[in-house]
């Protein structure tokens, strides 16, 4: 593993070294077991976007691993001013030990990678979110003791979470049930890997997308970049709420996870998220850890 660009490019085997790492190194961070496994080194962070647990728990993670954070607004570098990102990769990687971006083109992530000499991991673009869906694994399997064939249900937009959770879910094996309305389908890439592994189903239909599941999950509605179509979306998500009718026909002892921030009364009544905040707080928690545990996999020679 070189970059971390979307969960499609991890094997199983990948995805579980990172859990279990994270979960030592919460373990440690609990404990005050200092583990600066990253002494010395450098991560960019670059942000076309707001972000308030993505850049607090890197730059607060790269601390903890004795290394150091840099924010970097896209508004200030010159990329925002049209300098090629070929030009910023190669630069920045012989300065940085590693680089992390949050950005909309999925192609500009992989552009990073390509060009540059250094591990690249997504922060979130247009198409994916890899490090939430790792804290979210991380999170059902301290809630859950397990992954293995848990029924993971996904309400609401085709967005960055909902591939995301689908390709992660699946490759981690838990059944994954996804309900979208039309016109609001997840990327035919995810799709083309979830059908294949049997374990998966989309439909328009939250009811039977919650239907014995153990964990539920949902994002907003208009995601970064979408807020002009808020009105319009709020029309297409009617009846893909996650409230206490739907919640009623998943497992009694079903999880809600939401990678926040939420909009109460949109996707999750205010009643769901409270009666959940306890694993919606843990799963932000857990960005941390998984996101070291990423850093550590990629950044540091011991590891990778
Ligand atoms: N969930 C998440 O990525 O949060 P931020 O947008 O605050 O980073
Ligand atoms: N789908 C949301 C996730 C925010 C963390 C967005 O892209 O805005």
């Amino acid at each position: 593993m070189n970059h971390l660009l979307k969960l499609l490019d991890l094997s199983k085997e990948e995805i579980y070294d990172i859990l279990n790492l994270a979960d030592q190194l919460k373990y440690e961070l609990k404990h005050g077991i200092p583990h600066p496994l990253l002494a010395g080194k450098s991560l960019g962070m670059i942000f076309q976007k707001s972000s308030t647990r993505t850049r607090v728990s890197f730059e607060v993670g790269m601390y903890q691993l004795g290394g150091q954070a840099l924010f970097l607004s896209a508004n200030d570098l010159q990329i925002g001013r049209g300098e090629p990102v070929e030009d910023t990769a190669r630069v920045l990687s012989r300065y940085l030990d590693g680089i992390m971006i949050r950005t909309f083109e999925q192609t500009e992530v992989e552009m990073l990678a390509l060009h540059g000499s250094i591990p690249v991991i997504n922060g979130l673009t247009d198409f994916a979110h890899p490090c939430q869906v790792l804290a979210d694994l991380m999170t059902i399997r301290e809630y859950k003791g397990r992954l293995e064939s848990l029924k993971l249900c996904f309400i609401g937009d085709g967005n960055n979470m909902m591939n995301s959770l689908i390709v992660g879910g699946l490759k981690v094996g838990m059944k994954v049930s996804v309900a979208c309305p039309e016109g609001y389908h997840p990327s035919e890439s995810v799709l083309e890997y979830a059908y294949e592994t049997g374990n998966f189903e989309l439909s328009d239909n939250p009811e039977k997308a919650a239907a014995d599941a153990d964990v539920i999950i949902t994002d907003v509605w208009a995601s970064m970049g979408q807020e002009g179509e808020a009105e319009k979306r709020k029309i297409a998500f009617d009846g893909y709420q996650v409230n206490n009718t739907l919640l009623a026909l998943a497992k009694p002892d079903a999880i809600v996870q939401h990678c926040l921030p939420a909009h109460r009364g949109e996707e999750i009544t205010a009643e769901v998220f409270e009666a959940h905040a306890g694993e919606i707080f843990e799963e932000a928690e857990n960005r941390l850890h998984a996101q070291k545990a990423v850093m550590v996999k990629l950044m540091s020679e011991k590891y990778r």
